[in-house]
């Protein structure tokens, strides 16, 4: 089974958790498309939800699967959260943001009593940051200075998309992709990038997976 096939099992997994009448986090990116596809034809199939979109781009997926679509100011509380993820460790720790979405991933998370993450074998990793840069939002003004407070933690980033074109996120701020050597404590680590003026969110997320279910060469994997 190619990448591919992997994300889309995995995606299409993790909709047998989605229950009629259900509030539903609705994460980002190309793993979690397969999910809202999958949703979209369950709801064409008389299922019936309320998706809370984490970006504008699966808004927009969202819409054109007729999945009815709220907010959280409306519905505060959401029941299930179907995300992906750039790296996974095996205690669940994840990073995420390689879509630029992780303010609103964070919310969105935040705001669930239960997420499972959907990957493909290429994101499971020993130590987080070994395989993918860490996404950090930070806000325009001053961006570069808080980029040096930012290095002072990792060594070393790079605004995405680069100072000509730089990615603006839906929140219309900046990323930078920070290069660990490896993020042994990703717990201490989130909290001193968040702890910098001008850094908005980063993309560790320590502690809130239930689940991830993995996609791989040979069948669906868990962990949980
Ligand atoms: C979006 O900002 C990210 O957190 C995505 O969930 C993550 O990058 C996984 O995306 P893919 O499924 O496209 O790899």
């Amino acid at each position: 089974m190619n990448i591919e096939q992997q994300k889309k099992i995995a995606a299409e997994k993790a909709t047998e958790e989605v229950k009629n009448g259900m509030i539903l986090g609705l994460g980002t990116g190309s793993t979690v498309y397969y999910a809202l596809l999958k949703l979209g034809e369950m709801i064409r199939d008389g299922l019936n939800i309320i998706g809370i979109p984490t970006s504008e781009g699966t808004e927009k997926i969202a819409l054109e699967q007729n999945i009815p679509l709220s907010t959280l100011t409306t519905h505060p509380t959401i029941e299930l959260t179907i995300d992906g993820a750039d790296e996974v460790d095996a205690k669940l720790n994840l990073i995420k943001g390689g879509g630029a979405a992780l303010v609103r991933e964070k919310i969105i998370a935040n705001a669930s009593k239960r997420i499972v993450i959907v990957v493909d074998e290429s994101k499971v990793s020993q130590v987080l940051g070994t395989t993918f840069s860490l996404p950090v939002e930070v806000i325009r003004f001053g961006w570069d200075a808080t980029q040096r407070e930012v290095n002072r933690i990792c060594g070393k980033s790079d605004l995405r998309g680069g100072i000509e074109d730089p990615l603006i996120t839906d929140n219309g701020n900046y990323i930078l992709d920070c290069h660990f050597e490896g993020i042994p404590e990703p717990d201490k680590i989130e909290l001193q990038l968040n702890n910098i003026p001008g850094v908005v969110e980063n993309g560790i997320f320590v502690d809130r997976a239930d689940k991830v279910i993995i996609g791989t060469s040979n069948g669906i994997k868990y962990m949980e």
